[in-house]
């Protein structure tokens, strides 16, 4: 496998082959991130074709307060991993390398999908998502790029801006690996004492019973969604949101979608000391 850190060297080395079946990261990779290469190694278009993961900790989706400095840098180690998944090449830019000159252009997805959820929590956090995203597959030129479910919202709004760019990619969402608990697998997990680890997954058990509620119409949802919050408040969470939508574009569902059969969502982040955790479940 080789790594790469340059743009030049990525573009030369790519061009001889074709159809790139990529995988974005900041790195810090666990079992999640490994099964989006398996996944990618699955939807490549030929044998051949390369499987590219992408290590860059994108500083235009952090807020100030955020974890950026403290993300952890694990790249010998994800190499390692990498390499055993069957990635093929892992493009590993420094910030001078993808952000040569501040990023002044930059993509400003829809608020009606951006500014709501994470967005309302994280503002700017999508712009920098998709700023970073949409450069990434410039250098790449992939023909299959795989994300991980747990992040849906933004697996949604790379979705549609990869439609709306007209961009000759095919987005494959990837669904979400869990632990033996039930956790949802995320670098951040990382961040948990002891305590808190075993305490994360409740925040998977709350979304649950509010799945299981959801499409019964006895109470309201608004009830609902308030009693999620109120049960993980009183574990000593600060919860953001826990919330059903509908899974087509992120907004609440009318009572006749909620109490047939629409496809929907429920969603939740939550804090747990100083660590923020998102989960998400279909139904
Ligand atoms: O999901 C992530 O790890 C990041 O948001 C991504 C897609 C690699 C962009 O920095």
């Amino acid at each position: 496998m080789q790594v790469i850190r340059s743009l030049r060297e990525l573009r030369a080395t790519l061009d001889a082959r074709s159809a790139a079946a990529f995988v974005p990261t900041m790195g810090n990779l666990h079992e999640g991130h490994l099964s989006l290469v398996h996944e990618a190694v699955q939807r490549r278009a030929a044998p051949d074709s390369p499987v590219v993961a992408s290590i860059f900790v994108n500083r235009l989706q952090f807020l100030p307060h955020e974890d950026f400095d403290r993300y952890p840098r694990t790249l010998a180690r994800d190499v390692e991993l990498l390499a055993s998944a069957g990635c093929d090449l892992v493009f590993a830019p420094d910030e001078r390398e993808l952000y040569p000159e501040p990023q002044v252009y930059k993509v400003q997805p829809p608020a009606a999908l951006a500014d709501i959820l994470e967005g309302e929590f994280r503002p700017g956090f999508f712009t920098g998502v998709c700023t970073v995203v949409l450069k990434l597959f410039h250098c790449v030129q992939p023909a299959v790029a795989v994300f991980g479910k747990k992040d849906y919202q933004q697996l949604q709004v790379i979705e549609a801006m990869t439609r709306q760019f007209a961009l000759p990619i095919q987005i494959v969402g990837h669904d979400t690996v869990r632990a033996g608990d039930g956790l949802a697998l995320s670098s951040r997990n990382g961040y948990l004492s002891a305590e808190e680890r075993s305490e994360a997954v409740a925040l998977q058990q709350v979304l649950h019973r509010l799945a299981d509620a959801a499409r019964d119409p006895g109470r309201s949802l608004a009830q609902r969604e308030a009693q999620a919050a109120a049960d993980l408040r009183q574990r000593g969470w600060a919860p953001d949101y826990l919330t059903l939508r509908r899974r087509s574009d992120l907004l609440a569902p009318t009572d006749n979608e909620r109490c047939g059969s629409a496809p929907l969502v429920v969603l939740g982040a939550a804090r747990l000391g100083s660590t923020r955790l998102i989960d998400n479940l279909e139904l």
